[in-house]
């Protein structure tokens, strides 16, 4: 991406584009540590995998934030060659390298006053390391070739997808910077492990591509989307996001179904068997969530394996149809399952 286009300061998020949708657990809580974290000034560590929404997390911190009507500006530290790494974030003077014609300033000084998100910090070299700790402790910047500090108010925001403690241990990443920016941890989960969240997700991004080409009305079949679901999304939201827009573009008439789906999301068959953990650990475990899982799992097998047909999934998991439902519903599956008297309905 150009780095132009990353300097644009942010309105308030724009509808769709920017929401962090999902109602698991997991996200539930994660939305009220983010609207907790917003109103301080705390330096926040977002780690997940990628694709899980680390940028909208932070987004979503800067658009609650007293800050939100400054800039937020994204940094992606692996995009950016090394060599120029520190003159894009910290400007540079006229002269202070070959092709340097005219001063300028850098990224964190076009985050003055706003928020500063800072991508794949893992790669961001050793050296430059200490001067973004400068940043953050003491607001200073020093433009490449210049011996002149300014001083910059901005809240940094950092983003892994790599184990930091681990850089840590392994000398390639400074200590001190680690545990300055991990003040308020945030992890993200990958989307296998909050599918009830994958049909809202559907959802909202075909109406998003509605909103954009309102003769676009798309729905997802009923296998389909068992398919979706039970698949392991190595690429988490991103990837499911780019599987719809393209097979909105791709599947010929108004219906999303399974043999439009690529072999690899289809091919997946998962074990019937529930994981659950060896030893409850130290932290305990969250006994609902992880009954709520294991139903929502065999629930899909039998689904899956009755072709969608519920009176059947019902049978194989020896329960009334009713019972069934319910659970369904409960599971968040309620939007794969069309009601029995719609059967036919491929609404999603
Ligand atoms: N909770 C969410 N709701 C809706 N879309 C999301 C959500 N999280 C991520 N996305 C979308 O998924 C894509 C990847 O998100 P991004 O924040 O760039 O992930 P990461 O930085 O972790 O790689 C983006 O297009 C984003 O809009
Ligand atoms: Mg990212």
């Amino acid at each position: 991406m150009a780095l132009e286009s990353k300097l644009a300061p942010s309105e308030n998020p724009p509808p769709f584009e920017r929401a962090m949708i999902g109602q698991h657990p997991a996200i539930a809580k994660l939305r009220k540590l983010v609207e907790r974290v917003a109103t301080s000034e705390a330096t926040v560590l977002i780690t997940g995998e990628s694709g899980t929404g680390k940028e909208v997390v932070a987004h979503t911190i800067h658009a609650l934030s007293p800050r939100c009507r400054q800039p937020f500006v994204a940094v992606n530290c692996a995009a950016i060659p090394t060599e120029l790494l520190e003159s894009e974030m910290f400007g540079h003077e006229r002269g202070a390298f070959t092709g340097a014609a005219a001063p300028r300033g850098g990224l964190l000084a076009s985050a003055d006053r706003g928020t500063i998100f800072l991508d794949e910090i893992s790669e961001m070299p050793y050296v430059l390391q200490a001067k973004l700790l400068r940043v953050i402790e003491d607001g200073v910047v020093r433009p490449v070739g210049s011996d002149r500090a300014s001083h910059i108010d901005v809240r940094v925001i950092a983003a892994s997808n790599v184990d930091l403690p681990k850089a840590v241990q392994r000398g390639v990443f400074r200590a001190d910077l680690f545990y300055r920016l991990q003040v308020i941890p945030i992890m993200i989960p990958p989307l296998r492990e909050r599918r009830s969240d994958i049909p809202l997700l559907v959802t909202h991004f075909l109406e998003r591509i509605r909103a954009r080409n309102p003769d676009r009305d798309i729905q997802v079949s009923r296998e389909a989307m068992v398919a979706m679901w039970s698949y392991d999304w190595p690429g988490n939201i991103r990837e499911l996001e780019n599987l719809i827009e393209r097979m909105a573009i791709l599947c010929d008439g108004s219906v999303i179904d399974i043999s439009n789906l690529p072999e690899n999301v289809v091919a997946v068959t998962r074990p019937v068997v529930p994981q659950i953990p060896e030893s409850l650990g130290e932290d305990g475990l969250d006994l609902n969530q992880l009954v709520r899982d294991l139903e929502g799992r065999l629930i899909n097998d039998a689904l899956k394996q009755a072709g969608g047909n519920k009176q059947a999934a019902a049978r194989l998991l020896g329960l009334k149809r009713t019972t069934f439902s319910a659970k369904l519903r409960r599971c968040g599956v309620i939007a794969i399952a069309a009601d029995d008297n719609q059967k036919d309905s491929r609404q999603v």
